[in-house]
């Protein structure tokens, strides 16, 4: 199975600086050809960028994705943005469940499932994150919490075509602090059981690492077992740092 290698732009970028990241990623992805044998490349820009970000990979072997979806179909939602029109834009794949929405805009797991339906239904990959908060972890209760936004983020149209997991631990996200080869390959572990007990074909979905990777660490928690890829935030916002970080999972 090909390593996943997702950049989560965020709330960052502009056409200028888009187009800079975008030719940077490519050429260098062209002086390393074995990236593509061994990995995946995904670029996940703001809804407004996509269409352009879209048309700008082509050729280039990377893919693209947004940071959202409304679980509605069409209709009076102003603001939101469907699957169907991400599809549009040539998309393939779509975030879901970031911690950061989950925080800032109260998502649940059962909206993020209400979601993974809809991008599934619209044809696009659900990348849905979980991950627990550094008060859970010191409580010894991180397992728990996982596996219950799992099971609740997940939908019954989840498998493993359509569904891949970022394990993300929010004390890691943008704060240089990364977990520990153990933890990730502990809780990689445990995911992997949970889909496996839960999931048609869970020993195949795909799980990522998300928090803080960077071509230091990349190396290491790629090499983990269950770790299928990365979920990348700051360090897939400059081209040399996001292309050593798929070269370190060759
Ligand atoms: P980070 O973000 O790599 O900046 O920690 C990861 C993410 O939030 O997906």
């Amino acid at each position: 199975m090909k390593k996943l290698i997702a950049g989560n732009w965020k709330m960052n970028g502009s056409n200028g600086e888009n187009k800079q990241l975008l030719s940077g990623i490519a050429q260098l992805l062209e002086q390393i050809p074995a990236i593509h044998k061994h990995c995946e490349m995904l670029v996940c820009p703001p809804s407004v960028y996509l269409s352009d970000v879209t048309n700008a990979t082509k050729g280039t072997g990377i893919e693209t994705g947004a940071q959202d979806c409304s679980h509605h179909s069409n209709g009076a939602y102003t603001g939101d943005i469907a699957a169907t029109m991400i599809r549009d834009t040539g998309a393939s794949y779509v975030i879901l469940g970031h911690s950061e929405r989950r925080q800032y805009h109260d998502e649940t797991s059962t909206m993020v499932s209400w979601k993974a339906s809809s991008a599934h239904e619209a044809g696009l990959k659900a990348i849905i994150c979980v991950g627990e908060k550094e008060h859970e972890r010191e409580q010894g209760i991180e397992c728990e919490i996982v596996k219950e936004q799992l099971l609740d983020s997940l939908p019954d149209s989840a498998n493993a075509d359509n569904t891949i997991i970022a394990y993300e631990p929010v004390w890691a996200i943008g704060t240089g602090k990364t977990a520990s080869k153990d933890d990730v390959a502990s809780m990689h572990s445990f995911i992997r059981d949970t889909l496996k007990n839960n999931i048609a074909s869970g020993e195949n979905i795909r799980i990522l690492y998300g928090g803080s990777m960077k071509p230091e660490n990349a190396g290491e928690l790629l090499a983990t077992e269950n770790v299928d890829g990365g979920l990348i935030g700051g360090a897939s916002l400059k081209a040399d740092h996001f292309i050593a970080i798929a070269k370190a999972a060759i």
